[in-house]
């Protein structure tokens, strides 16, 4: 199972901000996982800690170079280095499990025009997206691929049962949920689930999970 995480990232305080939040602050301190946080700047070159360059062959925005990151990798030993990457593989529930097989990871966020490639040919094991779309850093990429994967790790989720119903398992997505009120607005929770009738609500539930 894979439960130790280095996030490496220019951002840490996002890292940290998350880390404090609802399932996640709970299993940590429940020792489920281990995490750490790797502050790119402090590999940065010179007096500056410089950790950008403008692109070779011109262009707009800065790359990020590659030997703090590299520098930053290698002293952060993990089995397997995952960059997050707009070009990436789509991360699925596959993917999720593929990466449980491991023990150890390195997430690391690119910001700006991304990694210069040569860092992704030398230490790069999985690139991942999150979806065809571009956000600013690799750090919400991050923390969505690492709370997909806490939230598998046994005794995580408050309710176990949770993960053998919610969407992607069995091919569907889950079927819609209601609370109290009965009616809101005049729409009415389906009348079966308030019936009381266990296996009536079963198929319900069943019938309702919508295609993929
Ligand atoms: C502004 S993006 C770089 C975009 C890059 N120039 C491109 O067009 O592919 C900066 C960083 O955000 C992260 N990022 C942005 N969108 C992402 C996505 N859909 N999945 C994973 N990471 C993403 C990556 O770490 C990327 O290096």
């Amino acid at each position: 199972m894979l439960s130790k995480y280095n996030v490496i990232t220019l951002f840490p305080n996002l890292i940290e901000e998350w880390l404090a939040t609802g399932i996640i602050s709970k299993a940590y301190k429940n020792n489920l996982y281990e995490i750490s946080i790797t502050n790119l700047r402090d590999y940065g070159l010179g007096e500056y800690k410089q950790v950008d360059d403008a692109p070779y062959g011109g262009g707009p925005g800065m790359v990020l170079m590659a030997e703090p990151l590299d520098n930053a990798i290698t002293s952060n030993k993990s089995d397997i280095n995952v960059f997050l990457t707009p070009s990436g593989n789509q991360l699925d529930e596959s993917l999720i499990s593929e990466l449980h097989t491991h023990q150890s990871a390195n997430l690391i966020c690119g910001r700006y025009e991304g990694f210069d490639q040569r860092i992704i040919d030398l230490h790069s094991d999985y690139q991942i997206s999150i979806g065809k779309t571009v956000v600013s850093g690799g750090e919400i990429p991050a923390l969505f691929t690492l709370e997909a994967l806490i939230r598998k790790i046994p005794g995580a989720l408050g309710n176990s049962e949770s993960l053998l119903t919610e969407s992607f398992t069995d091919g569907k997505y889950d079927h819609p949920v209601y609370t109290r009120p009965e009616k809101y607005k005049e729409l009415s929770v389906p009348s079966v689930l308030l019936s009381g009738n266990h296996q009536k609500i079963i198929d319900w539930k069943k019938n309702n999970l919508k295609d993929i």
